[in-house]
């Protein structure tokens, strides 16, 4: 695979360059993937490119770049303009799924967006779990580079692969589809895996204890990981039933309950366990993040700061709660996927950077 960084300034001069960037953004209050795309945008700019840029927004194919393309002063045009290219050195193309080929993987559509440029970069590693013809159709056609940020995303997670122990990995949020086989990856690989998030009712409903009006994944089969002592399940919970909220223990959680949350007692038990880990890599909040639980959450992000491990965090609501604390710069890699992020550490590789080469 080529990387951007090794290219030098003068092949980039007056090329036009295809730049697969993911801008789905769901607030332009805290827009990580745009600052993180910024890097790669100059190191075109500054080489003399001119910049196509493309991306998607969303999942409803109405959904428009408008916004995004206005917060970030670029220009916009939904069918591509070459003499808007000219008189601007940055344009952006509308949302990619307003064309129904673009998650198809359509050929011709992707013979289109290649037809604009003369390379193709992708920095949308967020989206390049997805098979679609802006990330496996245009590199095909044109010579391709992975962009900066996908660079660091690659380096990054890929220490996970061979952390220092003694390390953790911190599971939590829901869909047991996308996490299941994190799991399986990685009992070999790390020290210890603490559950959380809705994904740890499944394992006390699998240890026979009652789950209430809990969110349970009914297709998962974790069967074979109860009792493993690698994998470490909270004893304390939040739960939400006519009383209001309540600590309980999880074995006495009552047909009644709802489990929204993590106890932080339960989690200050391993506090000896994040002192001494060297290596945390965590995924999805270990409470209903959405209706406001958080202690859990917050409380792991407490044990990894004091811990002073190597710290790597993806998936939107663990990044969203760290820099809504201000504590960004206190981790070592705040990734920029959350499917995607998932799929790259089940399965070492994605899509789109397969088909880079
Ligand atoms: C994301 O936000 O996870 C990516 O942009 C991918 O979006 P998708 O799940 O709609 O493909």
């Amino acid at each position: 695979m080529k990387f951007l960084s090794q290219v030098q300034p003068e092949e980039l001069k007056g090329k036009k360059v295809l730049l697969r960037l993911d801008l789905n953004e769901s607030s332009l209050e805290k827009p990580d993937r745009i600052i993180k795309s910024m890097p790669t945008i100059n190191f075109l700019k500054e080489a003399g490119a001119q910049v196509i840029i493309i991306s998607h927004i969303g999942r409803d194919p109405h959904e428009t770049l408008v916004q995004i393309a206005e917060y970030m002063d670029i220009s916009m045009t939904k069918e591509f303009d070459a003499e808007l290219l000219e008189a601007n050195q940055v344009i952006m193309l509308e949302n990619l799924r307003q064309n129904p080929g673009e998650e198809s993987n359509d050929e011709a559509f992707a013979q289109k967006l290649a037809s604009y440029a003369d390379i193709y970069v992708n920095d949308a590693f967020a989206v390049s779990h997805r098979a679609h013809a802006s990330l496996v159709g245009v590199p095909k056609l044109l010579p391709s580079y992975a962009g900066l940020q996908m660079e660091q995303e690659m380096n990054h997670l890929s220490q996970a692969f061979h952390p220092t122990s003694p390390s953790i990995l911190v599971l939590g949020g829901a869909k047991f589809e996308t996490k299941l086989p994190v799991i399986q990856k990685f009992l070999p690989i790390v020290d210890h895996i603490l559950i959380g998030g809705a994904l740890v009712n499944n394992f006390y409903k699998e240890m026979g204890y009652e789950t209430g009006a809990s969110l349970i994944d009914q297709t998962a089969n974790i069967t074979h990981l109860i009792g493993n002592p690698k994998i470490l399940i909270p004893e304390i919970v939040i739960v939400e039933n006519e009383k209001g909220q309540e600590e309980k223990l999880a074995s006495a959680v009552a047909l009644g309950d709802k489990i929204v949350d993590v106890g932080v007692s339960a989690l200050e038990k391993y506090s000896d366990e994040f002192r001494a880990a060297k290596f945390v890599l965590w995924n999805g909040p270990l409470g209903n993040y959405e209706n406001g639980f958080t202690a859990g959450s917050k409380k792991i992000v407490d044990l990894i700061v004091t811990s002073g491990a190597v710290s790597i965090v993806g998936g939107g609501d663990s990044v969203t709660l760290i820099e809504g604390l201000g504590l960004a710069d206190k981790f070592t890699f705040l990734s920029t996927g959350g499917g995607a992020m998932l799929e790259y550490l089940a399965n070492g590789t994605l899509p789109g950077i397969e088909a880079l080469g």
